[in-house]
């Protein structure tokens, strides 16, 4: 089975500064390297659904800039449809500066550009796209009314609809969880929709139950290397991460949505090995330099599950 999965959300140049450790306020330090990499929480779900084996739309926009060309490019060698990937004159392509340590953890900054240009009236240009779909993503680095108007096009025709609550925002509108199906937050994320910190199965649980009350039927949690928290209304689990030398987590959580989106059977009968799959390719984007060059395909994914 082959799922169908669109995307609605962002599309980044990434600006990789290779550093040892965050300088502190007043002081300058000097970087170590410096590279570029196709990123984007959108994108980098879209590229991971796409290598996860899933028929892959995306919407979204890009300036009409060089950076805009690449970025297309890029999406269109992945096998991504990008019929409602929009070229547009207002603003240049959205572009990140991610410092890097050398821990592998970051920080990013972004300048969201041509991404904060994406309408409702795109979407509603794109509903053909979202009704095809057995899955619809979205996270926050794309306007909330036009991630509102996709979901509520989604519903409408039956389509799934999985929100990865990203970067954290704290008023997250009530109604646009009320169309959520499955929703994906770290641990941060969660804390800061909900205010539950998440520190044990208790407090994992009661920050499960504040999103079933709003009608989220399914809730899964990242926890970074404690793993990944499952709960709907039979099923209430902590999945193991894997173990592995992280080199840069950039995309790690976009790779396991978009590789979530691909694996989930539309009734969710295959959850936890979904979570599993999602999770493992997640831990191999972690252990490669970059957003687009990390993510891996299915057959890697496959290979590593059989290895373990
Ligand atoms: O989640 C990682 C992504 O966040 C990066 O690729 C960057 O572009 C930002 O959108």
């Amino acid at each position: 089975m082959i799922n169908t999965v669109t995307i609605i959300g962002s599309i980044n140049v990434d600006n990789i500064l290779h550093i040892q450790q965050l300088p502190q306020p007043g002081e300058t330090i000097a970087m170590s390297g410096f590279s570029t990499a196709g990123g984007g929480k959108g994108a980098n779900q879209a590229i991971a659904a796409a290598r996860s084996g899933a028929k892959t739309a995306f919407i979204g926009a890009v300036g009409n800039d060089t950076n805009g060309e690449f970025m297309k490019t890029q999406l269109v060698e992945n096998g991504i449809n990008i019929q409602a990937v929009k070229t547009t004159d207002e603003a240049a392509t959205g572009q990140a500066y991610i410092l890097l340590q050398a821990s592998g953890q970051n920080s990013i900054i972004i300048d969201h550009g041509a991404n904060a240009k994406v309408t409702i009236e795109d979407v509603d240009q794109a509903r053909a796209a979202i009704a095809a779909a057995d899955f619809l993503v979205t996270e926050f680095e794309t306007p909330l009314p036009a991630d509102e108007e996709a979901f509520k096009l989604a519903r409408a025709a039956g389509v799934k609809t999985i929100l990865n609550p990203a970067p954290a925002i704290t008023q997250i509108p009530e109604s646009l969880l009320r169309l959520t199906d499955i929703i994906v937050p770290n641990e941060t994320e969660s804390m800061a929709i909900t205010g539950i910190p998440v520190d044990d199965e208790v407090s994992l649980q009661s920050s499960a139950n504040y999103y079933h009350r709003l009608g989220v039927e399914t809730v899964i949690i990242t926890l970074g290397e404690r793993g990944a928290y499952v709960a709907n209304g039979d099923i209430s689990e902590l999945v193991p991460a894997y173990k592995v030398q992280a080199v840069d987590t950039t995309a790690a959580g976009d790779t396991f949505i978009g590789a979530l989106a691909a694996e989930l059977r539309s009734d969710y009968s295959n959850l936890l090995d979904a979570v599993r799959y999602a999770s493992r390719a997640s831990s191999l984007t972690v252990q490669k330099l970059g957003a687009f060059p990390s993510i891996p395909l299915r057959k890697s994914v496959l290979a590593a599950q059989a290895n373990a």
